[in-house]
């Protein structure tokens, strides 16, 4: 009788262990073909337009409203690569080859990035995600050499007396000196991208070198990020540190700090350089610690307000997918921490509050886009759903025991 109870216990132990594990909370087939649904829901009201126009492409849906706003894809509209981004991602996810047409057809509008100067350091963001994801799952030579033509565009933007990529040239003078985001961090993909197929062999010493000062001027002693340095354009001093799109100049703006996960994350895979990991995993660290219980970032750190503040979905993708390419660096705890950290961000994500499901035809809601600015506050914005599907792409490979690129 007491070895049965014994037993019971054990066994009842077991069962909650295992319910408390991440993994068996989200099941990855189930929620992709949730994205699946939705983007059809999309894509069926872009083709009931009189004509369609694949040159505009869904940006956000505000609070209170069912439909997407569309932007033109110009050079000024930096999100315009995600959403042919989020047909690729479909298309690996399903094999569908009208999804595959749809993507295609988005990408190129994009096109016109290979035949003029910059505008700003946006183009990785723009191309990457678009042609970048296209070239990955085609091998379509014509994607490869937009690539390659844009890299060399956005290298312009490097300044070599600062060692860093301009980030808005626009704005020089407002900030008073180059300015560097932390957003740039994930343009760098795109330069170690072009240096190993093809493309000139110096865009990947401008990525180091960009990963190198930002990792030198644009982090507090508690790894927490700054939106913006500014470097003096003849010395290269880094004469302010300030904010953009955060709450306060001081404070860890979660999408900031997300760009740095991400990241640094692809500058270790890239070089390989010890450093660049240890960073990664210092600058997720004090992410990770300052969370709220469900693992969606409020949209600042430090925003006011809070708990009642607005929160960021869009940060907890971009985490999300660095945290599980974190994990393949590791093994044993180090790597189920980030694994199962990434988890139940998209546990939260996967949850009614967050998922999109009959309210719009996004993917995901509670995302910030611009809190200063007062614009996309607590709304569907294209990048989250973007990153939402590479991290689940992503956890897919992983539980199949599959690489992730
Ligand atoms: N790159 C601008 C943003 O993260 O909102």
């Amino acid at each position: 009788m007491k070895v049965n109870k014994i037993i019971a216990g054990l066994g009842l132990m077991m069962l909650s262990a295992c319910a408390s594990t991440p993994a068996s909370q989200i099941d990855v087939d189930k929620t992709l073909h949730y994205c699946d649904v939705q983007i059809h829901k999309t894509l069926n009201s872009l083709h009931q337009a009189d004509s369609m126009d694949y040159t505009m492409m869904p940006r956000n849906i505000l609070q209170g409203e069912t439909k997407w706003n569309l932007r033109k894809a110009t050079k000024e509209e930096w999100t315009a690569g995600f959403w042919p981004g989020v047909l690729w991602y479909d298309y690996e996810a399903t094999g569908n080859d009208s999804i595959k047409e749809e993507a295609d057809k988005f990408t190129r509008s994009l096109g016109f990035l290979a035949e003029i100067p910059a505008y700003d350091h946006d183009l990785g963001f723009l191309v990457f995600c678009s042609y970048g994801n296209g070239y990955r799952l085609t091998g379509n030579e014509e994607y490869k050499k937009v690539i390659l033509a844009v890299s060399d565009t956005l290298a312009t933007l490097y300044k070599p007396a600062v060692g860093a990529i301009l980030s808005w040239p626009r704005n020089v003078e407002m900030f008073g000196g180059h300015n560097t985001i932390m957003d740039n961090m994930i343009n760098l993909e795109m330069l170690f991208w072009a240096a190993k197929n093809g493309g000139n062999k110096h865009l990947y010493d401008i990525a180091v070198a960009h990963a190198d000062k930002t990792m030198e001027n644009q982090f507090r002693e508690d790894y927490t990020s700054y939106h913006v340095a500014v470097y003096d354009t003849i010395t290269g001093e880094c004469i302010n540190r300030c904010t953009h799109q955060g709450y306060a100049d001081n404070s860890m703006w979660a999408r900031g700090q997300a760009w740095a996960i991400y990241g640094y994350t692809v500058v270790y895979r890239e070089t390989r350089e010890p450093k660049y990991l240890d960073f990664a995993k210092k600058v997720a660290q004090v992410y990770l610690d300052r969370l709220p219980e469900d693992y969606i970032p409020y949209w600042d750190f430090s925003a006011p307000g809070i708990p009642n503040a607005p929160r960021d979905a869009s940060a907890a993708c971009v985490v999300a997918s660095a945290l599980l390419e974190l994990s393949t660096f590791y093994t044993g705890e180090q790597a189920d921490k980030y694994k199962n950290a990434a988890i139940k961000m998209l546990v939260s994500l996967d949850s009614d509050k967050y998922r999109a499901g009959e309210t719009n035809h996004s993917l995901l809601l509670h995302s910030t886009g611009h809190w200063p600015n007062k614009s996309e506050i607590d709304a569907s914005i294209i990048y989250a759903d973007y990153y939402y599907m590479e991290a689940l792409l992503r956890l897919k490979k992983i539980n199949e025991g599959k690489s992730i690129y």
